[in-house]
């Protein structure tokens, strides 16, 4: 069984990002600026956002963090998203979700200029994602790709089994195993609240990415000897014996199903950072014009 070392991938794509961003300097170009907009003070929010910032200092980005309480109206927030949409020294941004109940999310990713939507939420981004043509891709999704590329993980004519249909990543993940190109060319099959029978499936799978949010939900009996399991949950447990007072879990009992894994990733430490290395990716990308 080999770890997918989520932290060193990152480690290496954000060193290539530092490189390219110092020659960028070098040639009298413009230095990527990052914006993201917090709203609330959600505990894992908060540990993202401040992380995506100190990210951006690592790599040699600008970057500009508002945060607002969770008092803001929906009509304050579309009035700050209209100002960076127009603002010229923003490269890209991001609106962290979850947002409060009484903003309409699907209304403020669609208020993003598409072309400074670094997150790829907005729907002109994952038509143009389906479409194959070019587009800023989710940042998650695109880290899983990442970390199958560099750990040249044989995908074509695979069975791959995505657990859970969110738009962040379990929907535009199906799209990307499916299509024709390396890491995809896999027959994918995805599984979500409404299955029937999920383990029949998981056990017929070469490759499983379960993105659900439940705690150690896939265990040994639904995995297959010599699967490639992708851990993309991340919910926090209480944990008394930890100065945070909490841990993180994942959507796989690692301890069971790992022996049976010819790759597997960790939780914490698996596909977490990878998020935030290909978040910079593109923004890197907005600042060079490269997609739009
Ligand atoms: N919440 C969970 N994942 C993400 C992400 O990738 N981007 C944003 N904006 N919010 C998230």
């Amino acid at each position: 069984m080999t770890l997918l070392d989520g932290k060193k991938t990152s480690e290496a794509i954000q060193n290539e990002i530092a490189a390219e961003v110092a020659e960028l300097k070098a040639n009298g170009g413009k230095t990527p600026h990052l914006a993201a907009i917090l709203v609330g003070n959600d505990g894992g929010s908060v540990t993202y956002v401040n992380n995506k910032v100190l990210a951006c200092e690592r790599v040699g980005f600008e970057s500009s963090l508002f945060h607002y309480e969770d008092t803001l109206s929906e009509e304050e927030l579309l009035l700050k998203i209209k100002e960076l949409n127009l603002d010229e020294e923003i490269d890209g941004f991001i609106v962290q979700l979850p947002l409060p109940k009484h903003i309409d999310a699907e209304k403020v990713l669609e208020a993003i200029d598409p072309v400074k939507d670094v997150d790829g939420f907005h729907p002109i981004n994952v038509g143009r994602m389906v479409a194959g043509l070019p587009a800023y891709l989710p940042a998650t999704p695109a880290g899983i790709l990442q970390l199958l590329e560099r750990y040249e993980i044989e995908t074509s004519g695979k069975h791959c089994v995505v657990i859970g249909r969110s738009n962040i990543v379990g929907s535009p993940m199906s799209i990307l195993m499916a299509k024709s190109a390396y890491p995809g060319n896999c027959t994918v099959t995805l599984c979500h609240s409404r299955t029937k029978d999920l383990p029949s499936f998981t056990r017929q799978a070469d490759i499983i990415i379960a993105a659900i949010g439940k705690p150690e939900f896939v265990t040994a009996d639904m995995v297959k000897e010599g699967v490639v399991v992708i851990d993309v949950g991340t919910t926090r447990v209480p944990d008394a014996s930890r100065k945070s007072g909490f841990r993180l879990k994942g959507d796989v009992n690692f301890d069971e199903v790992a022996p049976k894994c010819s790759f597997i990733t960790p939780v914490p430490g698996g596909v977490g950072p990878l998020t935030i290395a290909m978040l910079l990716k593109n923004t890197l990308k907005a600042a060079k014009k490269e997609v739009y």
